[in-house]
């Protein structure tokens, strides 16, 4: 199946853009692998490709479209989508931004496209505090995820930060027991964790990264083992990238059961009858691009 995958890639000219918490053999047979920034990014410079099969949940194939929206872009499970992302519904957004006419709308990319079409701009985990600061106004309210709203928060004191009430029940699972427990075992490790986790794990952690934050530090830094607080498909690239050091779940490994929905098979089904289509119309995808166009100018 790789083979024929490999084959289909070439006629069809696909280019296949994997998220860091994708299944390994995903993650070795995409031609670029990354964080949901990097992914943004990448969509928005693709040139030489007809087809983008996106092995990731559903908004991160949607910013994929609205980034690149002249390119047919896959998902090969329509089904895998981000229950956190589903927090923040369109109705309810609007109905805030009528609350506070004068705040700004910062939406985390983990957001459907409907609700980017009415963000002012856009975030990732690896760039919310330097979004948020460069925001011209004073209020913000900031969705959906209320964990990474209150690692933001303790970064950019000067705003009036609104935090929208989501949460992502992966990361969630993460807890202090755990934490604690694993300093106790391993007391040298460096334990670095997403901001998607409770404020009680990330006040404990020697660091809070974004998945590609991560890959950075642990190449950065002189510690021999880490503790590594999100999804467990992370831990492929770390010790795939860093074969001299060591890496283990925070307790037991957390999975996201949305991002293991692509497989291989589903990824060569995807490329022989060119499915799952993402489709948004025009309207949504010019008012959503901006959001996303203005975190890339902030950044
Ligand atoms: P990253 O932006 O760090 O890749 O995180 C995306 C995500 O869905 C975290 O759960
Ligand atoms: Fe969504 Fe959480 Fe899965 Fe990330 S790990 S895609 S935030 S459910």
């Amino acid at each position: 199946m790789i083979e024929e995958i490999l084959k289909l890639k070439k006629e069809k000219k696909v280019i296949i853009l994997a998220h860091n918490y994708q299944i390994p053999e995903i993650q070795d047979i995409a031609d670029f692998v990354g964080d949901s920034l990097e992914l943004a990014k990448k969509a928005s410079e693709i040139k030489d490709a007809k087809i983008i099969v996106f092995c990731g949940v559903k908004f991160m194939a949607e910013t994929a479209k609205i980034l690149s929206p002249e390119k047919k872009v896959l998902l090969p499970d329509l089904d895998a989508g981000c229950p956190l992302a589903d927090m923040a519904k369109y109705q309810d957004v609007l109905e805030m931004k009528n609350k506070y006419p004068d705040a700004w709308i910062v939406s985390y990319v983990n957001t459907n496209a409907d609700v980017k079409s009415i963000t002012d701009v856009c975030c990732t985990s690896a760039n919310a505090e330097k979004v948020v600061r460069n925001v011209p106004v004073k209020r913000i309210i900031f969705l959906p995820d209320k964990n990474l709203c209150w690692y933001v928060k303790q970064k950019v004191p000067e705003k009036e930060i609104i935090c929208w009430e989501g949460y992502c029940f992966v990361h969630r699972k993460f807890n202090v027991d755990e934490l604690k427990k694993a300093r106790e075992k391993y007391p040298t490790a460096e334990i670095i964790v997403h901001p998607e986790c409770d404020p009680d794990v990330q006040k404990l952690a020697d660091g809070i990264y974004s998945t590609s934050g991560m890959i950075k530090r642990a190449k950065e830094s002189n510690s021999k083992i880490f503790i590594i607080g999100t999804e467990e498909g992370l831990l492929h690239r770390l010790k795939k990238e860093n074969p001299d050091k060591e890496f283990y779940s925070l307790g037991t490994g957390k999975i996201c059961p949305n991002m293991k929905k692509i497989t291989i098979e589903k990824l060569y089904q995807s490329l022989k009858e060119e499915k799952y289509e993402i489709n948004l119309s025009y309207d949504i995808i010019e008012k959503a691009k901006k959001s996303l166009e203005r975190m890339l100018e902030y950044i």
